[in-house]
């Protein structure tokens, strides 16, 4: 039997892995000089005004919203089918998560049931682009204006996607997760990105326990010590040793996103003749570029082929069981969730990553053909 095929792997370029020990010779590892580089490149590259990079998008998500000012007695509409990051940190700020169906489609929220889920105390939306295919970027700003609510997207599966040629995360405020096996792997890491300078210098502080200015900035030249502390902060900055590897690994984001989706289309042709019933892949929004951090189909008898792939020696995941179906969430508000619930029954996630050879491809073709014929 060959090797077995893993869902995941991490991929680091050599470039990175170079940067790896000059930053650790280098005399400085904490949040430094290195941090500032990252933001600035990773703010250039996706065409966003200020970057903010901390040790995990749930970090970035959670200080996102408390620098617009998301606290106790609100209310945030976002989708049940994601990682519970997504849920934890409306909690975490105070405020309390209410659920809004998907679209059968994209597994993306349906902005067209969120309408009915907006009321008194609804201050924003949490917006997932799941697996890495965004939503219609023009219809989500159109419904945040209409119903005056701030969008915070969850693009940790969206790093380089695009909605109409722009990327995710561009305009407005969103976060990206820098976790092992997303599309820019650095071990664990966030970035917070925004157009809205207040909220740039809100998140830069609530980071760093709240202090008004970096060790690094307060260590140009001679050594000053005084700071002053506005606010209770949290300790989620990034380090440069984190940042070192992004900075390597951020100029092959385009082009492995781009072998991504190969990888992920050879999949969809493999069960193209399919009774969509029976096997179908997760759609991308049209207009949109997917990031294709998930290569998702919905299937019937998940959890049957999921056990035909293991038998093949090809590892599957779930993503996601939805949130108002773990403890926290029992009581959540939500509307019907109807889509949600029948999906995620269906949902397998098949192996994806840059670590995959040509050999593994067929392979993953072959056997998902298998699992999914009558
Ligand atoms: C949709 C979504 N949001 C948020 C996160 C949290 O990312 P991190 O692990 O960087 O905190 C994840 C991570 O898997 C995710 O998939």
């Amino acid at each position: 039997m060959p090797d077995p095929i893993q869902l995941f792997k991490p991929f680091i370029c050599d470039e990175a892995i170079a940067a790896t020990s000059d930053v650790l010779r280098s005399g400085w590892i904490g949040l430094g000089p290195r941090t500032e580089a990252f933001e600035r490149a990773f703010a250039d590259w996706l065409g966003a005004r200020h970057a903010v990079a901390t040790n995990s998008a749930t970090a970035a998500l959670r200080i996102a919203l408390a620098a617009h000012g998301i606290g106790p007695g609100d209310e945030v509409i976002t989708t049940p089918l994601t990682f519970v990051s997504t849920s934890h940190v409306i909690h975490y700020v105070g405020a309390e998560p209410v659920f809004c169906d998907v679209d059968a489609q994209t597994m993306n929220l349906d902005l067209g049931r969120a309408a009915e889920l907006v009321g008194p105390r609804t201050r924003a939306l949490i917006a997932v682009h799941y697996g890495g295919n965004p939503l219609d970027l023009v219809e989500l700003r159109a419904f945040a204006a209409k119903h005056h609510l701030i969008v915070i997207d969850d693009a940790a599966h969206a790093c380089g996607a695009r909605f109409r040629g722009e990327r995710v995360g561009a305009a407005g405020t969103a976060c990206f997760s820098f976790h092992a096996v997303k599309n820019l792997p650095i071990g664990d890491g966030g970035m917070l990105v925004t157009d809205d300078a207040a909220v740039a210098d809100r998140a830069r502080r609530l980071r760093w326990m709240g202090i008004d200015r970096s060790t690094y900035a307060r260590n140009g030249g001679s050594y000053q010590w005084e700071y002053d502390v506005p606010e209770l902060g949290f300790k989620e900055h990034m380090n440069d040793i984190a940042a070192a590897i992004g900075l390597a690994q951020l100029p092959h984001v385009d082009a492995w996103n781009a072998k991504r989706r190969e990888i992920s289309a050879r999949y969809v042709a493999a069960i193209a003749d399919r009774d969509p019933t029976r096997a179908r892949p997760v759609a991308c929004t049209p207009g949109a570029e997917s990031a294709r951090h998930l290569c998702a189909l919905l299937v019937a008898d998940r959890d049957a082929v999921a056990e035909r792939l293991r038998a093949d020696g090809i590892g599957t995941g779930v993503h996601y069981k939805p949130n108002h179906l773990y403890a926290p969430y029992l009581a959540a508000r939500r509307g019907p969730l109807p889509v949600a619930e029948a999906a995620w029954r269906k949902l397998i996630s098949l192996p994806l990553h840059l670590l995959l050879s040509e050999a593994d491809v067929g392979r993953v073709c072959d056997a998902i053909r298998r699992a999914t014929g009558a």
